[in-house]
């Protein structure tokens, strides 16, 4: 045993009115009850902005047992960026994990390694804790690719940082060929790789942010599959898109 918390993150995209967020917070609850989350697990879900107060104020009015998060913040502290959220407005929602540098954003919003770096810098800032994803396209993992993509993405946001720093993370390895594709990587990859995850953090931050550091996976994470992912010893956790938009479905991946 590992010792770390296994963190089961549920990233809604662009779903869910505030509406539906409250009828899935009130299931989720009610599934809880009957069937609590084993001991050593922590649940995150992460509703659009829309929907954050709503789910906050639901969370928090029936004491569920599972933090708020958001799926991406402004590195600036604020200012005139029309459209965009600030991670001090986010901290005083009680949010707790920030998803950073997900890989739709990396594409649809042109995120560079250097925003995701700032994005990962707001955050901490305030206290959060960032998901920071990494993982490489199809292209890159057919031309053997794979590992030297996530080291220099995990270069770009972590070099110069402390052992103290790193080891609050979470990052989460997601192949980006295994999105919303129902095509998921196998245990055993998903395994190594969360395992070259932690060789870079020790080279990066030292030996004791390693051993700390929770690795998730995600990529096509379904309550068929879940439980063979969290059976590695280097995976803490997983990010599920698709699956935990119902709260069924989520409950059964956090308690595989
Ligand atoms: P998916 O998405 O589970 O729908 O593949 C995962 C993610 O993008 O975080």
């Amino acid at each position: 045993m590992s010792g770390r918390e296994l963190l089961v993150s549920g990233n809604w995209k662009m779903h869910h009115t505030h509406f539906d967020a409250i009828r899935f917070v009130q299931s989720l609850a009610a599934l809880l009850r009957v069937a609590p989350l084993p001991s050593g697990r922590q649940l995150s879900v992460h509703p659009p902005f829309t929907a954050l107060r709503s789910v906050q104020t639901a969370l928090e009015s029936d004491d569920v047992r599972v933090a708020l998060g958001a799926q991406d913040c402004n590195q600036a502290e604020e200012g005139a960026f029309t459209g965009e959220v600030s991670a001090t407005m986010l901290e005083k929602l009680n949010v707790s994990y920030v998803i950073v540098g997900h890989s739709e954003r990396r594409r649809y919003a042109q995120e560079s390694d250097e925003t995701v770096r700032a994005k990962l810098d707001a955050v901490l800032r305030h206290s959060m804790v960032p998901i920071l994803c990494v993982g490489e396209s199809l292209d890159q993992r057919e031309a053997g690719e794979a590992h030297s993509t996530v080291s220099s993405q995990l270069e770009a946001a972590l070099s110069g940082r402390s052992a103290t720093v790193t080891s609050r993370l979470v990052i989460a390895y997601e192949p980006v060929w295994a999105i919303g594709t129902g095509r998921s990587a196998s245990p055993g990859d998903a395994e190594e790789m969360a395992g070259h995850v932690r060789a870079e953090v020790a080279r990066l931050s030292g030996a004791a942010a390693a051993a700390e550091v929770r690795v998730q996976y995600g990529g096509s994470v379904s309550d068929e599959n879940a439980a063979s992912f969290l059976r590695c010893d280097d995976v803490d956790g997983l990010l599920v898109g698709g699956a935990s938009l119902s709260a069924d479905s989520f409950h059964r991946i956090a308690t595989a």
